[in-house]
């Protein structure tokens, strides 16, 4: 197990390992990510892959190995309290099943994060956003009357306003039609231009393709798989 992570590495994991009772998950996986790169991690349903993710965002700690960010141990030096504030200075996190707040509307829900830290959001910035995602039309309705894209949206939104250095995106375009995922791919395309780091769990061989790299997890083990060319993504033009 090693304790430095490679030159030039964001976060570094090694030999982490995860098991849920008697049954392994995550068996010693070893990752770099570099800053500002896309990764992609594929895998069949079961195979672990939002349990990874979790484990990168600070939300899970691994049974064994060890986990670097910037070159620090995350979960050794961090508390419950400690890590709380990791997730909020440097993680944004699309969860898979969205994880809005039901009492709140899709424009409270997008704020929340931020009001939560104490961060000001422009009202611009925030509109923009809704009108880049497509969600500005439902800002005033609440999460149990919107479409399950609409309600994906709204979570991809709460972690992008953030800007955070480190975007991890669960599954951020199951439930899209394709002109939709090619605007969200736009937009992560953009952020990583902007120097974020991405990481994404997701089976679509579009997300794929604009990705730096490629990983399948599979037996509890992180396989590269051979990369994908990237075509450049044009945003669909908005109707006026
Ligand atoms: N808290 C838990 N306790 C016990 N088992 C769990 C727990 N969370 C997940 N599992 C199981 O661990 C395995 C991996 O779960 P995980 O959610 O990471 O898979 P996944 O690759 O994200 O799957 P999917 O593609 O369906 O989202 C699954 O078999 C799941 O049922
Ligand atoms: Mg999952």
């Amino acid at each position: 197990m090693t304790e430095a992570a490679a030159p030039g590495s964001l976060l570094s994991l090694s030999e982490i390992s995860l098991s849920y009772g008697k049954r392994k998950i995550l068996d010693a996986i070893d990752l770099e990510i570099a800053p500002g790169s896309f990764t992609v991690i594929a895998g069949e349903s079961g195979s672990g892959k939002s349990t990874l993710l979790y484990i990168l965002g600070g939300f899970l700690r691994p049974d064994r190995g060890i986990y670097l960010f910037e070159g620090k141990r995350v979960y050794g030096r961090f508390g419950e309290f400690g890590l709380g504030r990791f997730r909020k200075k440097y993680v944004g996190f699309l969860f898979q099943d969205f994880r809005l707040l039901p009492f709140l509307t899709v424009e409270q829900n997008i704020r929340f994060p931020a009001l939560f830290s104490g961060k000001k959001l422009a009202k611009e910035q925030l509109q923009n956003q809704m009108q880049n995602l497509g969600i500005a039309h439902r800002s005033k309705a609440y999460p149990n009357t919107v479409s399950g894209g609409e309600a994906q949206r709204t979570a991809l939104a709460r972690a992008l306003l953030m800007n955070p250095p480190l975007l991890l995106l669960d599954e951020p375009t199951g439930n899209l039609d394709s002109a939709t995922e090619a605007a969200i791919v736009a937009e992560l395309v953009r952020l990583k231009a902007q120097g974020l780091t991405l990481v994404c769990v997701s089976h679509s061989n579009f997300i794929m393709q604009h990705a730096d790299r490629v990983l399948r997890l599979i037996d509890g083990k992180l396989h590269e798989q051979v990369a994908v060319t990237a075509k450049p993504v044009r945003r669909p033009r908005k109707k006026s």
